[in-house]
């Protein structure tokens, strides 16, 4: 039996919600967004890594975060059988997982998120679910974390889950789903160049002004309240990031002028995904989503290994394929 599952791309931060809002996307051509990993049972572990992006990864599979998750998942296996202090349980068994490494890394797609999703969810699938919800996502921060070097869900969560998430600050929770705006495109345009998370985490301040504060609080609680009433123009209209955006655009040529002129062209908003280099846009206009995917193959990509995608919000998460 081999256990196959997809993990969607996701923008983080979602521009007003800095490590604490993410959104699962899916291209609208039906072509696979995300990485898949397959689980099978075998006479030893071992990993092997395919697809596009797999020669951008360490050519040492124990160097792989999903090695890693491998033998996360199997050590939280081991323990939740001797707290069961019984026969019942799990015995770990030997695998072969593949990982079919679609995603760029270093993209702002949340590619080191889909390998720990997929990887994960294949496992736990594979075992015939031992873990819940809560435990995996546990597990999926911890691994993100690993890769990134700070905690933060807001890509883990939306992969695993679908839809747009807000983290919330009880560990208990850790995630809520908030109505995502369903009949809007998200354009996603990566460049093709490298952007490691923790480079461009440590372009941040370390300390925000008061006024920063302020207003981060009152954008992020105002997007929120307009996704509860499907209000596209209070979300859109003060779409705005002071805690991250100004700091990170000079790590994105050409971000600023595209910014500029997609707003021009009207679309309701734009922003880096994640911690960049991928841009997004969004409108609820398909002619103009198009139109912006043409632009920005022209004038954003700047090597061959770029991409455009026009996307709507994948609200089904990681699945099982
Ligand atoms: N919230 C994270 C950051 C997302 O912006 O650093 C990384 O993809």
């Amino acid at each position: 039996m081999t256990v196959s599952v997809f993990a969607p791309a996701s923008i983080g931060n979602v521009t007003v919600g800095f490590d604490v809002l993410g959104l699962a996307v899916q291209p609208v051509d039906g072509s696979l967004l995300g990485d898949v990993v397959s689980v099978e049972a075998s006479d030893s572990d071992r990993l092997d890594v395919i697809g596009n992006f797999a020669n951008k990864l360490p050519s040492e599979p124990s160097d792989n975060i999903v090695w890693h998750c491998l033998q996360l998942f199997n050590q939280a296996l081991a323990e939740q059988k001797a707290a069961q202090k019984a026969a019942q349980g799990h015995t770990i068994q030997s695998v072969r997982l593949t990982l079919d490494k679609k995603m760029p890394v270093g993209s702002g797609l949340g590619s080191s998120a889909c390998s720990v999703v997929a990887a994960l969810e294949a496992l736990n699938a594979f075992y015939d679910k031992p873990f819940s919800p809560e435990q995996m996502l546990a597990m999926m921060g911890q691994m993100e974390a690993q890769i990134s070097g700070s905690l933060h869900y807001d890509n883990v969560a939306p992969c695993y889950f679908g839809g747009l998430q807000l983290m919330i600050a009880d560990p208990a929770i850790i995630t809520r789903t908030l109505p995502s705006f369903e009949d809007c495109y998200f354009v996603m345009a990566y460049p093709g160049i490298e952007v490691s998370t923790k480079a461009a985490r440590e372009v941040l301040p370390n300390e925000y002004s008061k006024a920063d504060a302020i207003a981060f609080g009152q954008t992020l609680a105002g997007f929120v309240d307009a996704c509860y009433r499907q209000d596209k123009q209070q979300a859109f209209g003060h779409f705005k990031d002071v805690l991250a955006e100004p700091y990170r655009e000079s790590l994105l040529p050409g971000f600023v002028e595209a910014k500029a002129h997609l707003q021009s062209a009207g679309c309701l908003a734009v922003g880096i995904s994640g911690s960049g280099p991928t841009l997004f846009a969004v409108t609820d206009d398909k002619a103009l989503a198009d139109n912006a995917a043409t632009w920005l193959q022209e004038n954003y990509l700047s090597t061959e290994l770029g991409f455009v995608h026009v996307c709507k919000a994948d609200t089904q998460g990681a699945r099982c394929l």
